[in-house]
């Protein structure tokens, strides 16, 4: 795992646009693995931003999410097809045909998990995956406890996940109680990884995730397993790092 340190979210931001760009400059029918949260609000607005200033264009590109929440209609105002919708989509040159979130009302749910991972399949393997990482270092909605051989599946989102993503929502009880995600072996299959991490309330995950111990406790830790995963993280994530290596 390379670990680049950069001064702070906007820094930290730039360097994960740079990498995309230069992976759909070399190959402009490149697949993007996404994900959502507030980290890598940031990276969408550079890759915005390089459409116009940089002349890059999506018009080939696939993109492959890494998971929605169940239950959520796609127009829903918190549900993952329109964060990306709001915060990349609707202002670069991609067609919405190319692009995938795992169906959150699909009738079943189980039928839209194999559906899911043959996409993965049959338009794989994914060029760039970016990820985020929760507090408790899930990757996805990939819980602690999650089998490292897991495909695309259903999962019961964990108290502390529900509540960390609460403030999305009117009231905690209004926050999904399942979501569809990919799963670590789905992810695994990337080329390249690209894992962003900013902000003090990530110091305690990037400090476990470099502690170089694999389990499943700790479900990002499995990213050890990939042989080409860069960490981004800035100086508040990395603070815990720092202090202990001094
Ligand atoms: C959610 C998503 C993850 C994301 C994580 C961290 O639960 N399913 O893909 O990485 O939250 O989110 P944030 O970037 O807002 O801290």
């Amino acid at each position: 795992m390379k670990v680049l340190v950069f001064d702070n979210y906007e820094a930290a931001s730039e360097q994960a646009a740079q990498m995309v760009e230069a992976q759909i400059l070399e190959n402009g029918q490149s697949v993007l693995g996404l994900a959502t949260g507030s980290t890598p609000i940031g990276l969408y607005k550079n890759l915005i931003e390089g459409v116009t200033a940089r002349g890059v264009s999506y018009k080939e590109v696939c993109t492959i999410n890494l998971d929605e929440y169940i239950g959520l209609a796609n127009d829903h105002s918190e549900s993952y097809h329109r964060f990306m919708a709001e915060n990349l989509f609707d202002h670069i040159d991609i067609s919405i045909d190319n692009t995938y979130v795992p169906n959150g009302v699909a009738p079943s749910a189980e039928e839209e998990c194999i559906r899911y991972e043959e996409i993965i399949d049959r338009l794989g393997p994914i060029d760039i995956q970016i990820l985020g990482i929760g507090s408790n270092g899930h990757i996805a909605f990939n819980e602690p406890g999650t089998d490292p051989e897991t495909l695309t599946h259903v999962v019961e989102l964990v108290a502390s996940t529900r509540e960390d993503n609460a403030r999305f929502f009117p009231s905690i009880d209004e926050v999904p109680t399942h979501a569809i995600t990919t799963g670590i072996k789905s992810i695994l299959k990337s080329k390249k990884i690209i894992l962003l991490a900013t902000g003090k309330g990530k110091a305690d995950a990037v400090k476990k995730l470099l502690s170089k111990e694999i389990s499943k406790d700790f479900p990002a830790s499995f990213l050890w397993n990939h042989k080409d995963v860069t960490l981004i993280v800035d100086q508040d994530a990395y603070a815990l790092v720092q202090t202990e290596g001094q």
